[in-house]
């Protein structure tokens, strides 16, 4: 995993202040302050683990509910529950929906929405690839890559993948997946990356099981042309400023696995 594949971005701020009033989904400054995750009731687990199924046929013509897509995301990697944690994070209380190696939340959730296909009442949201913020559970636009771009990166499923409303792109942070001490190092046999790739698995399958939970259809894949798949995350010039006026850092990301997510369609 050469980090010359690797793309710099910017990621959103910490900023827990949700400032900016939603308007239709849009907020000034690129960014959308997603729906409250409804954290009680939904569908039964043993159900859900029985029922999810990788599915590779979506409807072409279905838009999805924006509170479907925040409960999605936050389900994949929001904040939950921080008073059984230990550590470090105990002093934050920032823990994750997904559990994550040594609690260093190495991945970038980044998600991709298609034209017209993700509504806020009579509001779409403007199609591009978006950064997820999990501390202030908010999307920031970063670029404005067309369904097109994005099927570029897919060798074999551009058939399906087309029909997706939204695309789930997990990504690793190369900067951060070098965290471990020389200690830890030895322990772990320096392998950051390993975990961070683990830590996409979590994620992944907590979208698979969000998905299913909320009747809708996905799969992971891993089969990607990474070079290609890395441009989708990088910032638009015009998009820079909008993240600059949010609290943010320098990050080079590197994608690992994609999860197209859309209405099911047919035969899978
Ligand atoms: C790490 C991983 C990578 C995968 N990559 C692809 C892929 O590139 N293309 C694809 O169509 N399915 C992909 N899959 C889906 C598997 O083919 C699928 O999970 C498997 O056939 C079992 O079916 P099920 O998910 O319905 O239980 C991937 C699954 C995993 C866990």
């Amino acid at each position: 995993m050469g980090s010359g594949n690797s793309t710099n971005f910017w990621i959103c701020g910490t900023s827990s202040e949700k400032e900016n009033k939603r308007n239709g989904g849009f907020t000034t400054g690129g960014k959308i302050n997603l729906t409250d995750p409804e954290k009680t009731g939904g569908a039964p687990i043993w159900g859900v683990i029985d029922k999810r199924r990788s599915i590779r046929s979506f409807s072409s013509d279905k838009s999805l509910d924006l509170k479907k897509l925040s409960q999605l995301l936050w389900a994949a990697y929001g904040l939950t529950e921080s008073s059984l944690g230990r550590g470090e994070q105990k002093k934050g209380g920032k823990f994750r929906a997904a559990p994550s190696a040594y609690g260093k939340y190495t991945i970038g959730v980044f998600v991709f929405v298609g034209k017209k296909r993700v509504r806020d009442g009579e509001n779409c949201i403007k199609n591009g690839v978006y950064y997820y913020c999990p501390n202030d559970h908010s999307l920031t636009l970063v670029n404005k890559k067309s369904v097109e771009d994005i099927l570029l990166c897919f060798p074999n499923e551009k058939h399906f993948v087309k029909d997706a409303n939204i695309i789930v792109l997990l990504a690793s942070d190369t900067e951060k997946i070098n965290w471990l001490s020389d200690a830890e190092k030895e322990l772990a046999e320096d392998k950051g990356h390993v975990y961070a790739y683990m830590d996409s698995g979590y994620i992944s399958m907590n979208v698979c099981l969000a998905a299913t939970a909320l009747d809708l259809a996905t799969v992971p894949i891993a089969k990607l042309i990474k070079e290609r798949g890395n441009s989708l995350l990088k910032i638009d010039e015009a998009q820079k400023s909008n993240l600059e006026s949010s609290e943010i850092c320098g990050s080079k990301f590197e994608l690992v696995i994609v999860l197209p997510v859309g209405f099911k369609d047919g035969v899978t």
